[in-house]
């Protein structure tokens, strides 16, 4: 009866199981209707790890951060790329990546890590600091004015500027009737994207012109596949930013002593550079790679932001059966092809790590001398991973340190060019949307209105 039910029992040496009630689903309702608050009682009641029924699919939760080093460092026995290819196929319906499959040889990783990372960065980052400031000031999208007030969602003006500086920067020239129509919608972006249509564009990014020539030198697909391939990249280059800027621009504006501490630092760092923010003259402002790195304040203020809208779950697959240890020396038996998950919530939100966990402190990551802080600890010992909104180890978001990047150049312009205030200051934080759980960073269940000015030229 068990197996006609496809209902899993446990064996010696496996951690304890919880099928649910409703065959397939499992606990896939509970789990999405509040995941920390599941795994919280489930930890509670079962320890370090136990194995969840969600939607077909068995789950062994790992719950204890110091045991995180043998899922995350321990590769053998531990399979990334099936997971990940899965799901951007069964989302995007492009020909599999796995190379396994058959369709393609071209190493996705690697080619992420050559035009998303180290040498590539400074000319991503020049590209975007060019388009932010156009459409920020130039375009017709936002039309600011000296004089006037302009009102606006966060979320709504966030989605405006970076959805369409961030397009310009990987894939050059916008198709306007992107913007007309949903630009949710996928079929319309794939149009955009086909090959005959990117290769009239200049300056397309270095991820997109190499992904176009490793399609056609390695790959089998069709027109159609390649492009759902490259609107795979859009959505992952935009699904977290978006909400990541919002937050972090809302708890900046929100937080008066944030406001201060943010405005300084980017005072200081454009006086030691010798810049000025002429407002008359846009597209004047640039800030190497260096400078960036040299704002703690923004990330700290950033970083607090991301800690507590992130969501996304670490995700692996046993390639074989085999052996968990964990950091308490016990160990466990898991079986080939059943995924192991940290949900990385649990440790942003642990008060034992993070005193007062819902509160947004700006300098939570700062230490006494104002840089970067990276000691925390539990229970007295220090903590290798505290901090996990990008993922972990090789499954690890390559765009991060452009992401990072790009989000500080935007609020670096913002407190630039523009005054800006909540329209309710005693505003609440509004309400983590947990539909996307697992994915991301949440987005706000509703926006929140600012209004906002040119700064006068002084
Ligand atoms: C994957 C987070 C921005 C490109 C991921 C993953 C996370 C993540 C959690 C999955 C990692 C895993 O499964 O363990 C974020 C956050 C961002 C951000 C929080 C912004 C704040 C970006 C940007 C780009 C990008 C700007 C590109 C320009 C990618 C790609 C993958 C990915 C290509 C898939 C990697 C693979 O399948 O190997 N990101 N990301 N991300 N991200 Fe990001």
């Amino acid at each position: 009866l068990w197996l006609a039910l496809g209902i899993r029992r446990r064996q010696a040496g496996e951690p304890v199981i919880e099928n649910g009630f409703i065959p397939y689903l499992g606990c896939a309702l509970q789990f999405g209707a509040n995941p920390l608050q599941f795994l919280r009682s489930r930890q509670k009641m079962y320890g370090h790890i136990f194995t969840c029924k969600i939607a077909g699919q068995y789950i062994h939760f790992l719950c204890d951060p110091f045991s995180y080093h043998s899922v995350i460092r321990q590769g053998r026995h531990l399979d990334w790329t099936k997971f990940h290819f899965a799901t951007s196929v069964k989302a995007f319906g492009h020909d599999s990546f796995d190379p396994r499959h058959g369709y393609t040889t071209e190493n996705l990783h690697q080619t992420f890590l050559k035009t998303l990372q180290g040498e590539a960065l400074p000319s991503l980052i020049e590209t975007m600091m060019g388009h932010l400031q156009d459409v920020m000031l130039k375009s017709d999208r936002l039309s600011p004015s000296e004089d006037q007030w302009q009102v606006d969602g966060i979320f709504a003006f966030c989605y405006k500027v970076m959805f369409e500086a961030g397009y310009l920067t990987l894939f050059a020239g916008l198709p306007i009737h992107v913007f007309k129509s949903a630009y949710s919608a996928r079929e319309n972006l794939a149009k955009t994207m086909h090959a005959e249509n990117l290769s009239k564009r200049h300056n397309m990014s270095d991820l997109i012109s190499m992904r176009m020539i490793l399609n056609d030198s390695l790959s089998t697909f069709n027109d159609v596949s390649k492009a759902r391939t490259h609107v795979a990249l859009l959505w992952a280059s935009q699904a977290n930013t978006l909400p990541a800027t919002f937050w972090s621009l809302f708890y900046m504006i929100r937080s008066p002593d944030a406001m201060k501490a943010a405005q300084k630092e980017v005072r200081k760092v454009l006086r030691d550079s010798g810049l000025t923010m002429n407002p008359d003259e846009p597209n004047m402002l640039n800030l190497s790679r260096d400078q960036l790195d040299n704002m703690p304040i923004l990330d700290s203020i950033m970083k607090e932001a991301m800690r507590l809208s992130s969501a996304s779950l670490n995700i692996r697959v046993a390639k074989e059966d085999f052996l968990l240890h964990l950091d308490n020396q016990e160990a466990y038996r898991i079986r080939k092809d059943d995924v192991i998950a940290l949900y990385p919530p649990m440790v942003h939100y642990d008060p034992e790590i993070y005193e007062d966990p819902y509160e947004y402190k700006f300098d939570r990551f700062l230490d006494e001398k104002g840089q970067e802080k990276t000691t925390f600890y539990r229970n007295g010992r220090r903590l290798r991973y505290f901090y996990m909104p990008f993922g972990s180890g090789v499954t690890k978001c390559p765009g991060r340190f452009f992401a990072v990047y790009e989000i500080k150049q935007f609020l670096t312009l913002m407190l630039s060019y523009f005054d800006m205030e909540l329209l309710d200051p005693a505003i609440r934080v509004p309400p983590l949307d947990q539909s996307r759980a697992g994915l991301g960073i949440l987005q706000p269940t509703y926006d929140v209105d600012f209004r906002y000015k040119r700064k006068e030229n002084h």
